[in-house]
């Protein structure tokens, strides 16, 4: 069942503490290490995943993406821990978020399109809007996201505050949000019962690891302390020596054809193109470029395209096709023979804009949900466009006319929060 309401009006995130970065709070690991399940986060693990079957990519096996949070390109570059790992991968130096703040961002990098929305409210999107998971499992290629502090399997809640294991005399934290955890937020993978148990918490995480049964893609999310977001690039690191420093050394993470992809939501100044660090980490990346630079224009698309050219998958027909905004990452494209775009600085768009976009989840400039404009387009799979049983492929963006301002009629894809 679908735990929401139609209400309008838009709910509020202030009341979230924000910006912590000005208390004295030090990194201190919630668990005893990656792989050990602990008490300071809500729900220990009920199962592991059984994911041992491997379907080969042609660049690579496993890819696992971790998001950070509302850092400056040159300010997470100019960590020691930072530095440290760009030695031991490849730095996307013109890898960019995609527009303001952080929601838009993580819905686009697993749909395609982040749908007009320029805020963190709590959304859902309807059952008939397809994700990556739907190419994914068509070639039963195994996934899950792991959502730091989630206190159970596909959590629907807004937010989540758990015992303060930074400060035992505080009071409890909300350390897990919703507007980092993608595809809850999507009903296709939210309301599945099928697919709800792929959306894990950090005890799973272990669970899974320990378990030798991690799945061929990956979705991690850091809590908001550790992700920077409500801290420092400083208390970041400490957690990255935490965390993916072992993990890097271990081979049922880090095992061969796996590739790891660390980057950030967005560039904390809105005022500046988008630029986010990113670096390719893991066993999959050629030995060539490690420590090397790459400086192809790469956005949050190219995780949907990069992984739809490594297993010739279908495309969603959204950003995913967009040339511009969708170059594959290059050592994958030369292995698939996908053709990136050359994209010079002047060409580029500006990626730091938000809030003018019209969209199914902008209620002042509101369209419904559309179909993909081109059904027959190839994608950098060389595959069609995925298209869901429930999807109208009549309702195109461009037969949908001019947006309208909803703010005072009903507005469909917020949830209401059980009182
Ligand atoms: C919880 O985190 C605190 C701070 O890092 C740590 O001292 C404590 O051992 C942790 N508890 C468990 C059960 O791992
Ligand atoms: C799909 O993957 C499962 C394990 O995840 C495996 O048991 C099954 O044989 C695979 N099916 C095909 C058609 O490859
Ligand atoms: C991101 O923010 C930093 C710090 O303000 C700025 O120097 C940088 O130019 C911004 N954008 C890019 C493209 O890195
Ligand atoms: C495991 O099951 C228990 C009881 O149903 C539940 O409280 C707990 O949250 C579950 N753990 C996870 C990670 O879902
Ligand atoms: C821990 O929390 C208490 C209660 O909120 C606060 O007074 C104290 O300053 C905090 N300590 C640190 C180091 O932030
Ligand atoms: C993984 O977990 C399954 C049960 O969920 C169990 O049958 C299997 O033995 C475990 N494997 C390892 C290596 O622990
Ligand atoms: C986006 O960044 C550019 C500089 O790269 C700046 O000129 C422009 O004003 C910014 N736009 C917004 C909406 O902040
Ligand atoms: C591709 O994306 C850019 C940036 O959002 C946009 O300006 C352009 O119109 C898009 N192209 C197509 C074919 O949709
Ligand atoms: C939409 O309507 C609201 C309420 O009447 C108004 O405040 C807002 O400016 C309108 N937005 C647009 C984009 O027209
Ligand atoms: C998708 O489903 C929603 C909810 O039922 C509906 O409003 C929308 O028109 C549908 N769009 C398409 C393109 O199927």
């Amino acid at each position: 069942m679908l735990r929401s309401l139609l209400v309008f009006g838009v709910i509020c995130a202030s009341s979230v503490p924000r910006a912590l970065a000005a208390t004295a709070w030090r990194f201190s690991g919630p668990a005893t290490s990656p792989t050990e399940q602990t008490g300071n986060y809500t729900g220990f693990s009920n199962n592991t995943l059984q994911d041992t079957h491997v379907v080969k990519g042609k660049a690579f096996n496993r890819f696992i993406q971790i998001w950070l949070e509302n850092t400056d390109f040159e300010d997470a570059g100019s960590t020691p821990a930072w530095e440290n790992l760009a030695k031991r991968g490849l730095l996307l130096s013109s890898y960019h978020s995609l527009t303001h703040p952080s929601e838009p961002s993580y819905i686009a990098s697993v749909g395609g399109d982040f749908w007009g929305l320029h805020n963190d409210d709590y959304y859902h999107i309807p059952e008939n809007v397809s994700t990556v998971i739907d190419l994914l499992e068509e070639k039963n290629i195994s996934w899950a996201t792991y959502q730091e502090n989630m206190p159970t399997d596909a959590f629907y809640g807004y937010s989540h505050s758990s015992t303060n294991y930074l400060n035992s005399s505080a009071v409890d934290y909300p350390f897990y949000m919703r507007k980092h955890n993608p595809l809850e937020i999507y009903d296709s993978v939210s309301q599945n019962p099928a697919r709800q148990g792929r959306i894990r918490n950090f005890n799973d995480f272990a669970n899974d690891v320990v378990n030798g049964s991690l799945s061929q893609w990956i979705f991690v999310t850091p809590n908001m302390v550790n992700d920077a977001h409500d801290t420092t690039t400083d208390f970041c690191a400490d957690f990255l020596e935490y965390w993916l420093y072992p993990l890097l050394d271990d081979d049922r993470f880090n095992s061969d054809g796996t590739i790891i992809v660390l980057t950030f939501d967005e560039n904390e100044t809105y005022a500046k193109q988008n630029r986010v660090y990113t670096l390719v980490l893991g066993k999959g990346l050629p030995r060539h470029l490690v420590g090397k630079t790459d400086d192809t224009f790469y956005t949050h698309y190219s995780l949907l395209s990069t992984v739809e050219a490594n297993w010739g998958l279908k495309n969603l027909g959204r950003n995913d096709v967009n040339k511009t905004m969708s170059n594959v990452f290059d050592f994958v494209a030369k292995k698939s023979g996908y053709k990136n775009v050359h994209v010079p600085e002047e060409k580029r768009p500006q990626l730091n804009v938000t809030g003018v976009f019209a969209g199914p989840l902008n209620p002042q400039m509101y369209l419904p949900f559309y179909a993909p404009e081109d059904l027959q387009i190839k994608g950098a799979g060389g595959q069609g466009v995925y298209v869901a049983d429930s999807l109208d492929t009549s309702a195109k963006y461009s037969t949908l006319g001019d947006a309208q301002n909803l703010t005072t009629t009903p507005y469909p894809w917020i949830v209401e929060e059980e009182s």
